[in-house]
């Protein structure tokens, strides 16, 4: 039996709900904890046999938060059968829609100096009637700049849950 964590660093929830999906997948017996980054400050994480780290962008960054809690445990996530992915909506983009090409995880590989075991990247989501005049109007521009849907009374949400459900298998099999 083993027992995983899945971390979560989200703004506005879509994270989340890909790491429950990647939950969907786990094999009987294996136990598996989904905790908030900030409710994953204080855990001891070497309970644990997996640690998988999901974290999304805002304004071209993962969260400094995330970055700090990776300094932290460096250590622990390197002993570890770690694993990371990244949620954005560059990665809508084919050329920028896997580990080796979506420049947020380049930055990130960069800047964490950790090596994760398995690295995704997925396409986020939208949610424009979610967002607040001043993001929505930034996000339609971008979306516009990088001719993507601009109608601010719709959700769009780009994730391709195919590619999910497949890195969800690899992080469940023992291989
Ligand atoms: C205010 C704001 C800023 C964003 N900035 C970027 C960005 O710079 N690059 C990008 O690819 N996606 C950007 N996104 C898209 C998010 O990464 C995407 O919506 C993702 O699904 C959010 O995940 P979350 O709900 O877990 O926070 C931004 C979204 C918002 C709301």
């Amino acid at each position: 039996m083993t027992v995983s964590l899945i971390i979560y660093s989200s703004t506005d929830g879509h994270t989340k709900t890909i790491c429950e999906r990647i939950i969907n997948f786990s094999n009987d017996g294996n136990i598996v904890k989904i905790l908030s980054l900030d409710e994953a400050s204080n855990i001891n994480l070497s309970e644990f046999n997996k640690i998988i780290i999901g974290a999304s962008i805002r304004y071209g960054k993962h969260s400094k938060k995330l970055y700090n809690f990776i300094e932290e445990n460096k250590i622990m996530l390197d002993q570890k059968e770690s694993s990371f992915f990244s949620v954005n909506v560059v990665a809508r983009k084919s050329g920028k829609n896997n580990p080796e090409t979506n420049p947020y995880i380049k930055k990130f590989l960069k800047i964490s100096k950790w090596t994760p075991k398995k690295i995704a990247v997925f396409a986020g989501k939208v949610d424009y009637p979610r967002y607040g005049f001043f993001d929505k109007y930034i996000i339609k521009l971008i979306m516009f700049i990088t001719k993507g849907p601009t109608d601010t009374s719709q959700s769009f949400e780009f994730t391709d849950w195919s590619k999910v459900d497949e890195f969800a298998k690899k992080l469940w099999s023992n291989s």
